[in-house]
């Protein structure tokens, strides 16, 4: 397939839905071949196959649990791109997850352990396994997807913005890192509000309709795959009406 990522392995997490499914549609009508982590193997195959089916090269699908993804399965997944890709070219941090706004005194256990690890533990060990064949890739490119709270925490967010905000400080320092060691360049992207699951579950009485569809923000942030933003800027992509995300 031809297109500006014609020849680059792109591994998206959360590929299965949402903005996941949209980044990794966009990124294989631009020529990518995807690599799509997920813990719901029917919808990596449903991914999988609406990108087979409109002329895209077959996606490897990678089915992982962020959730309790340890160094060892880590590692696991990056043996596994180095013997089948010899080298990765991308990687999007979009996974997450969200537990329902309620202020810290009702917090729960359950809801602040899955946001942290799945929101900044996950990137982290993977990132840390990827690294080599990140290496292996000329000019690969790292995004993470963060969210405004990162920036501005307020008020009912909980553990979300508090991850987002772990998560956004990791691109940060690993940015000041690879600059001077590698070609790896890194940035952070705020897709702004859109239609997902997540959204629906943080705003459980909106009308997420109403809201924009995931593609626009996916083809947006496919599009940085080819050209990133500046080494270890942050790209914002929300409209300036989409408030309260
Ligand atoms: N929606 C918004 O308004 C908005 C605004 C700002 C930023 N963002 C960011 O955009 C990104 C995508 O969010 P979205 O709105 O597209 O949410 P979404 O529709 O809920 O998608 C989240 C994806 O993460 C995957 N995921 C969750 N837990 C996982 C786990 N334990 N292991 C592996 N995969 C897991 C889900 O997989 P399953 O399909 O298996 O559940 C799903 O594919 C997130 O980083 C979010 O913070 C969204």
């Amino acid at each position: 397939v031809s297109g500006p990522l014609a020849g680059r392995n792109v591994l998206v997490t959360g590929a299965g839905g949402g903005l996941g499914r949209a980044i990794a549609v966009a990124a294989a009508a631009a020529g990518a071949r995807l690599l799509l982590l997920g813990r719901t193997v029917h919808r990596l195959e449903a991914v999988h196959d609406a990108i087979v089916a409109a002329g895209g090269t077959a996606p490897i699908l990678v089915p992982a649990d962020l959730r309790t993804l340890d160094a060892a399965l880590a590692q696991q997944i990056a043996d596994a791109i180095g013997e089948q890709c010899g080298a990765l070219h991308g990687l999007v941090h979009n996974a997450a997850v969200a537990g329902p706004r309620v202020p810290v005194r009702f917090h729960g256990d359950a809801d602040w352990d899955a946001a942290l690890a799945v929101n900044v533990s996950a990137p982290f060990r993977l990132t840390r396994a990827l690294l080599p064949v990140l290496e292996a890739a000329r000019g690969a490119v790292l995004l993470f997807v963060s969210a405004d709270v990162a920036r501005r925490p307020r008020a009912y967010w909980g553990a979300y913005a508090v991850s987002k905000a772990a998560l956004e400080a990791l691109a940060t320092l690993l940015a000041d890192e690879l600059a001077s060691t590698s070609d790896i360049r890194v940035n952070v992207v705020d897709p702004g509000a859109l239609q997902s699951a997540l959204r629906a579950r943080l705003f459980p009485g909106d009308d997420v309709t109403a809201l924009p569809p995931a593609e626009a923000p996916g083809a947006a942030i496919a599009a940085l795959l080819a050209e990133p933003a500046a080494h270890g800027s942050r790209s914002v992509l929300a409209l300036p009406a989409a408030a309260g995300r």
